[in-house]
Formats: structure tokens, C-alpha cells, sequence
């Protein structure tokens, strides 16, 4: 038996509950609770998160100017062990949605490389992303690289889904399978 819970942290962009991106974090996020993991799944769409504006008082002040649902995604990240990323592509890139978080994290960039008073344990991280046609995913998932290293995440694995405009259901019912194997990348 396990000394610690694992904590896994899901974190959606998908644009409803119905989103294939979402049903592949589902997919894997139940095969972590078969193993006992302890999961939290965020839906950003049900967030409220300002925009960073640049204001950069929190490279004095460690601290952000905008209190709303920020605090939510800094305590679960916080207490996570593992944290799971699942977003579609959108002009190449991540969804608005996402990105506003991620640049909400400059104040944990301030704090670690500035005031230097925010270092956390390494975690490992997870990025799933799909696309309509055939991007180059790595735009995303440079993106998704420089939030986890804010929080000393190192990503462990990635699953990609090109051509969702195009392949019929038994393909996506495939890769339901495939993406749970992702598992093997931070429970070794
Ligand atoms: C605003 C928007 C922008 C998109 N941009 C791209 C794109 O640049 N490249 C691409 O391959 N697909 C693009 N797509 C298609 C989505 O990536 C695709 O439909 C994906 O399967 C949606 O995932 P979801 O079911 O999790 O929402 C875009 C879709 C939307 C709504």
C-alpha cells in the first residue's frame, strides 16, 4: 500500500461537459481513481478569472490585485501531486479561457524568481490536447511547459488527437482507451 494519497488535478478547457477533450481527461482521470487516487477536476468554464493586465505590483508584492477564482486553482495546484491539462486547440493555440490563468500565474513566477520566497516539491504533469485539423500541438504545449515550471511540474507525458473534424467515432472511442495510458507516465 501506497504511503500518501496521490492527489491528481484535472484541469478542463474544454468548452462543455460534452467536449472530446474533456471525455479524455474524464477517461483518465478515472483510471487514476481505480488506482485510489484522490481526484479533483476543474472545469474552467465555470471560473471566473480577470485578465492580468500587467500591472506588476505582484513582483513587489508577491501578492495579485484580483481576488476571484484564482485562489481555487492556486490551493488545488498547491496540495496537487499529479496535474492533468486537457485543451482544445484554438488558432493553433490554447483557449482564452486557459491562457488568462496561465498569465495569472505571473505572481508565482514573481514569487519564485523575483522575491524568491515560492518553491514547491516537484510534481508531475500531464498535457492532453486535440484538434480539429492537424496543428502543430507545440505551440500548446510550450505554453502548457512554462505554467507547470511556475510550479515545479515537470510534464511526464502528453496525448495528442489530430483530425477531430474527421475521424469517425470508433477512432475517438480508441483513443478513450489509448489516452489512459498516460497513467504508466507518473505512476511508475
Ligand atoms: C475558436 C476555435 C478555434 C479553433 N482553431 C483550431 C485550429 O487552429 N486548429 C485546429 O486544428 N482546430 C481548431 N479548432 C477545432 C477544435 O480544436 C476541435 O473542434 C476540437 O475537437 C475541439 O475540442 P473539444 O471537443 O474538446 O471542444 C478550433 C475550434 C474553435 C471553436
Amino acid at each position: 500500500m501506497r504511503e500518501k494519497e496521490i492527489i491528481v488535478v484535472g484541469i478542463s478547457a474544454g468548452a462543455t461537459s460534452k467536449s472530446r477533450s474533456e471525455l479524455l481527461l474524464n477517461s483518465l482521470l478515472d483510471e487514476f481513481s481505480q488506482v485510489n487516487c484522490k481526484i479533483k477536476k476543474i472545469a474552467i468554464r465555470d471560473l471566473k478569472i480577470s485578465f492580468c493586465d500587467g500591472f506588476r505590483g505582484c513582483e513587489k508584492t508577491g501578492t495579485c490585485k484580483w481576488k476571484d477564482d484564482m485562489q481555487l486553482i492556486e490551493r488545488k495546484i498547491i496540495e496537487a501531486d499529479v496535474v492533468v491539462v486537457s485543451s482544445p486547440i484554438y488558432f493553433t493555440s490554447i483557449p482564452a479561457n486557459l491562457k488568462a490563468i496561465i498569465d495569472r500565474c505571473q505572481v508565482y513566477w514573481a514569487r519564485k524568481n523575483i522575491l524568491k520566497n515560492f518553491n514547491l516539491e516537484p510534481k508531475k504533469g500531464l498535457f492532453i490536447s486535440i484538434a480539429g485539423r492537424n496543428p502543430d500541438f507545440n505551440h500548446a504545449e510550450t505554453i502548457i511547459r512554462a505554467f507547470f515550471s511556475v510550479f515545479n511540474i515537470k510534464l511526464a507525458g502528453k496525448y495528442y488527437l489530430p483530425n477531430t473534424d474527421t475521424i469517425n467515432e470508433n477512432i475517438f472511442l480508441e483513443s478513450i482507451k489509448e489516452v489512459k495510458n498516460l497513467i504508466k507516465e507518473v505512476l511508475k
